[in-house]
C-alpha cells in the first residue's frame, strides 16, 4: 500500500488548526480503511498523528490492564513502560476517562516525566463499547501546546480510530 501524508499540518490559528483536523480524520479514515487490527491500527494511528501535528517530541497508546496502564505502539523516545492508574497526567485519564489537558506539566501534581523535554500534555481515553482499552498520550516541548479545539480535533480523529478498530 503506497500512502502520502499531508507532511507538518498548518496549525497556526484556528481556522487552520480547524481545516488541519478535518484533514488528520480524512487521513485517518483514509489509512484505516479496510484494516480493524488494533495493533496495527493503533501503530499506524501513532505514527500518522506525530508526523502531521506540528510540535509533538512524542505521541502513543497505554493499553488498560487492570488499574494499569502498559506501554503501547508510539512515535518518539523510549518512554516509562507501565503506569498505575492512581499516577501521572496518563492516569488520571484512565480513572476519569476525561481528556486530559495540561498547559504546564511541572504544575501537574505527580505529572510523569518520561522525557524532561516535555513541557504540555494532552491525553485521550480510548474507549470502546463502553470499555476502556487504552488512552492516546501527546508531549510537546512547547508550553500550553494544546488549547481546547486540539482537544476536540484529537478527539474527532482517534473517534475514527476507535470505530474502524477490533479490540481484542
Ligand atoms: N507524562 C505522562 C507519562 C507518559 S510519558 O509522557 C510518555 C504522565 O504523567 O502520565
Amino acid at each position: 500500500m503506497s500512502f502520502e501524508t499531508s507532511g507538518s499540518l498548518d496549525m497556526s490559528d484556528a481556522q487552520a488548526k480547524r481545516e488541519s483536523y478535518r484533514l488528520l480524520r480524512a487521513q485517518a479514515e483514509a489509512l484505516l480503511h479496510g484494516e480493524r487490527n488494533w495493533l496495527a491500527n493503533l501503530a499506524q494511528f501513532a505514527a500518522l498523528v506525530y508526523t502531521t501535528v506540528p510540535g509533538l517530541n512524542w505521541a502513543g497508546f497505554y493499553m488498560a490492564q487492570g488499574e494499569e496502564l502498559v506501554l503501547g505502539p508510539f512515535q518518539g523516545k523510549v518512554a516509562c513502560v507501565r503506569i498505575a492508574f492512581s499516577r501521572g497526567v496518563c492516569g488520571a485519564c484512565a480513572r476519569t476517562r476525561e481528556i486530559q489537558r495540561v498547559e504546564d506539566v511541572h504544575a501537574f501534581p505527580g505529572h510523569i516525566a518520561c522525557d524532561s523535554a516535555s513541557r504540555s500534555e494532552l491525553v485521550l481515553p480510548v474507549v470502546a463499547d463502553g470499555r476502556l482499552r487504552a488512552v492516546f498520550d501527546l508531549d510537546s516541548p512547547l508550553l500550553a501546546r494544546f488549547d481546547e479545539d486540539d482537544a476536540r480535533g484529537m478527539a474527532e480523529a482517534l473517534a475514527v480510530l476507535i470505530q474502524g478498530t477490533d479490540w481484542a
